[in-house]
């Protein structure tokens, strides 16, 4: 099997490509799958995670830097692939509320240029996705997103999601692309940019600074461990059908403050010690995953659902990497600070 992995440097895309090739994660990966990244190797890459990949497995894996909107690229590559696993975006929702046309270019029109190429060449289509296409729930509520909710974005982000989501379900009604699209909660774990909630709080307080959040700290993300969510895109590459999306999260729902809390407790400060920064525009209040559908039709589980005791491993995975993320933090920092945060 050869895989075509876009956005495989990025956070879930390299942690998908080196468990795959090691054949971690789920127990059917086939032994003799080959990738093949394409990346555009933007600020939020890790090239160094796919370069140590190929040293490991130099006839299984390689890495062709462009973008996915490269028409003539895109088309070679899917042509010489069995598989498309689709993970490139831009994925922030702040920087989409500074350059929107971005993450439309990227998301939209570059999900365009694979479809159409995995049309031409009749190639199977995973589309990785995110919650936030279906907006946000009430605070305090029980209520999850399914697979039949309605779409609802909040956000350049997740509009420019929601498109790409679109986009994929009309080539398989109107073409018969054989596609699936999986639509997971927050992630977490090794190598995500530092601009994120998780990883930005633990390494403000590497760098001797209080974390920050943002409004009150009452919106709740439905947290998932990036190897569960990698798990997951498996069982439906090797099981999932045609024009079918999966919900993928780990009833792991925890408001901002518990998250920051508990990092702050974990790496030795008190709880309440961060600093309320203003609100970010249009802020989702709650997401939250029913995972029935994946669970009872292809049977994938979550794995790692001690919340405490994963975030405790992300905490020394950024301890022991800080070659890789202080390059990208003083640039981040300024970008978050001048917007207010
Ligand atoms: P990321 O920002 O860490 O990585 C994105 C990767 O895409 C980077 O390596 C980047 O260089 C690459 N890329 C960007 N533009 C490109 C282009 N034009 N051509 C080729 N490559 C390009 O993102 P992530 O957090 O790993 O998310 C991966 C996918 O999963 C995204 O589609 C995102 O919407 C989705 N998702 C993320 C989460 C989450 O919590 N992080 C949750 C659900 C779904
Ligand atoms: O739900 C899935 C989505 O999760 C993915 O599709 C996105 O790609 C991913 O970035 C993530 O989106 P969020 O906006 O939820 O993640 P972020 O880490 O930016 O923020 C998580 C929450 O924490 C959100 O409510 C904003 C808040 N926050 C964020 C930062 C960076 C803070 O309070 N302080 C911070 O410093």
């Amino acid at each position: 099997m050869h895989l075509l992995v876009t956005g495989g440097a990025g956070f879930i895309g390299s942690n998908f490509v080196s468990q795959t090739l090691r054949s971690k994660v789920h127990p059917d990966i086939p032994s003799d799958v080959r990738i093949t990244v394409l990346d555009a190797l933007t600020y939020a890459s890790g090239r160094a995670f796919i370069e140590a990949d190929i040293q490991a497995f130099p006839d299984r894996c390689r890495l062709i830097q462009g973008s996915i909107l490269d028409r003539d690229l895109v088309f070679a590559l899917v042509n010489e692939c069995d598989a498309v696993v689709h993970f490139a975006a831009e994925s922030h929702n702040d920087n989409s509320l500074h350059d929107p046309t971005l993450f439309v270019e990227t998301n939209v029109n570059g999900t365009l240029t694979l479809l159409e190429a995995a049309r031409e060449y009749d190639k199977r289509f995973h589309h990785v996705s995110t919650d936030e296409v279906y907006g946000d729930l009430p605070l305090n509520d029980s209520g999850k997103f399914h697979e039949a909710s309605p779409y609802r974005p909040s956000s350049p982000y997740s509009a420019s999601k929601a498109g790409a989501d679109h986009l994929v379900n009309a080539w398989v009604r109107s073409f018969g692309l054989n596609a699936t699209i999986s639509n997971c909660s927050n992630n977490y774990g090794p190598r995500q940019h530092v601009e994120k909630l998780v990883p930005r709080t633990i390494t403000e307080r590497l760098q001797g600074r209080r974390p920050r959040v943002y409004g009150t700290g009452a919106n709740v993300r439905d947290w998932i461990h990036v190897d569960d969510h990698n798990r997951g895109i498996w069982d439906v590459l090797l099981r999932g059908r045609s024009g079918q999306t999966y919900l993928i999260g780990a009833s792991g729902e925890a408001s901002n403050l518990d998250v920051v809390r508990t990092i702050n407790e974990l790496m030795g400060y008190p709880a309440d010690d961060f600093e309320f920064v203003k609100d970010r525009p249009g802020h989702d209040l709650r997401y939250a995953i029913d995972a029935s559908k994946i669970e009872g039709d292809l049977g994938w589980r979550p794995q790692r659902t001690n919340f405490r005791e994963g975030l405790a491993e992300t905490i020394e995975w950024y301890k022991e990497n800080r070659a890789w993320w202080e390059s990208e933090k003083t640039a981040t920092e300024a970008r978050l600070s001048k917007w207010g945060y």
